[in-house]
């Protein structure tokens, strides 16, 4: 096989010349969730693409949804990720002020650039926006974490997730709910891709490093807080509640909170009414390492994310979700997530089950609550098969025919 800039020819034995023309997939990514699926999958495709040697171009695409540097700068760096090449600047807004930023500002990019497969991730407005603009514009759209469903469309990724499936050519699913989700909503067979978890990908690739992150001067044992789902932290009344339970809980067991943007901005609206006391540690948004470090050594994580949901199953860290509702149910069948609702006394009694054991000795690496199981396919390699099934698919639509020799000897 010999290469030229943008093709790569292929002569087999029975005389034909297949022209395999460059291939070009371009990832978008906004929030700070998004970054952590799109590495590995970046990763892969590059390594795949070499195996195979078919050139292969990538346009990595930042809508600029999250821009501060603790909620996306750092996490480019500790994740090895390439600068992007286009970063749209489309900031904070109302949900459709964000969503119309994104559109508007990546249809030119789009037709400029003419990728073969758009690859977006996750739930985020800026997955659905980017989603919607590369279907008017004919363009191929994967989606990875395709599938979950909360079955709550007062969820505004709830929203998301149902219409960017909707308008995907290949959606890449982590877990066997996603399939039957997708199956439910009519979406052809032929294009589900159960593929596991490209966030444990991650996971596993940097686990070890994240030890080395480990911040100092943490007091354990401790739980991990995290909130900033709109229906915990704008609903102020509620929002102090929940922080008064977890400022009693604190009497018991250390907390240490990172605090996102949003919640920080409601906790200072509630100003002294907060319920906070000083036993609640709060602290800035932690780069990618050192809240990996945070979860591995947690006695109990309380949180509303859905990610770390599935980080704490994997790690087997025993974790209390403080919704109705989970688009993750892998994670409670299978892991070691428990729902709790906008019940504090379930809070409280899940929480006190971990109290107990610790109180009677247990280190935290050993609180039991309940029994991980591993999910199939969550073992680091999703993303390789979401290149394998990328390369084939559209490298199949790009392979040209472009001579049948007679003699042997390739033009
Ligand atoms: C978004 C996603 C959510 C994801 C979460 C992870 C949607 C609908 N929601 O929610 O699914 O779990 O990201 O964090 O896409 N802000 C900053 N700096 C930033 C980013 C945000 O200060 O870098 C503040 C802004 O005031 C903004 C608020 O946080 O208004 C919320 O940000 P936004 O992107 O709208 O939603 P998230 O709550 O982060």
């Amino acid at each position: 096989m010999f290469k030229f800039s943008c093709y790569s020819y292929k002569r087999i034995q029975s005389g034909f010349v297949f022209r395999i023309q460059l291939m070009h997939t371009l990832h978008v990514v906004g929030a700070r969730p998004n970054f952590m699926k799109a590495a590995p999958v970046l990763r892969a495709l590059e390594a795949h693409s070499k195996t195979l040697q078919i050139p292969l171009r990538q346009t990595l695409v930042h809508t600029g949804q999250h821009y501060d540097a603790a909620m996306s700068g750092v996490f480019f760096q500790q994740l090895e990720m390439p600068k992007p090449d286009f970063n749209l600047g489309v900031g904070s807004g109302t949900h459709a002020q964000q969503t119309a930023a994104v559109m508007l500002a990546i249809e030119p990019v789009l037709l400029e650039s003419k990728p073969d497969l758009v690859l977006v991730y996750g739930d985020v407005n800026s997955t659905v926006a980017a989603a919607m603009v590369c279907s008017k514009l004919g363009i191929r759209v994967g989606h990875v974490e395709a599938g979950l469903r909360s079955g709550d469309r007062t969820m505004p990724e709830e929203i998301n997730r149902l219409l960017t499936d909707q308008i995907s050519d290949l959606l890449f699913t982590p877990s066997p709910d996603g399939d039957e989700n997708l199956l439910r909503e009519g979406i052809d067979r032929a294009k589900i891709h159960h593929v596991g978890n490209v966030m444990i990908d991650t996971l596993v690739r940097l686990l070890p490093r994240a030890e080395q992150h480990f911040l100092s001067g943490i007091p354990t044992p401790y739980a991990l807080v995290t909130l900033h789902r709109p229906a915990n932290v704008d609903d102020l009344p509620w929002l102090r509640e929940l922080l008064e339970t977890l400022a009693d809980l604190s009497s018991q067991l250390h907390i240490i909170f990172p605090v996102h943007p949003r919640t920080r901005q409601r906790i200072d609206h509630l100003g002294s009414q907060s319920g906070l006391n000083g036993r609640l540690r709060l602290m800035e948004p932690q780069p990618y390492l050192e809240f990996l470090a945070l979860q591995r050594h947690a006695a109990i994580v309380i949180t509303d994310s859905g990610g770390i949901q599935e980080e704490t199953s994997f790690l087997g860290v025993p974790c209390l979700t403080v919704r109705e509702n989970t688009e993750r149910p892998i994670t409670t069948s299978h892991g070691t997530n428990q729902l709790v609702g906008r019940d504090l006394n379930r809070l409280r009694e899940a929480a006190a089950v971990i109290i107990k054991q610790i109180s009677n000795g247990r280190a935290s690496s050993q609180v039991k609550f309940p029994e991980a199981s591993r999910v199939p396919l969550w073992d680091g390699h999703a993303a390789e098969r979401i290149a394998k099934i990328v390369m084939t698919k559209i490298v199949v639509t790009k392979i040209v025919v472009t001579k049948i020799i007679a003699s042997g000897s390739a033009e």
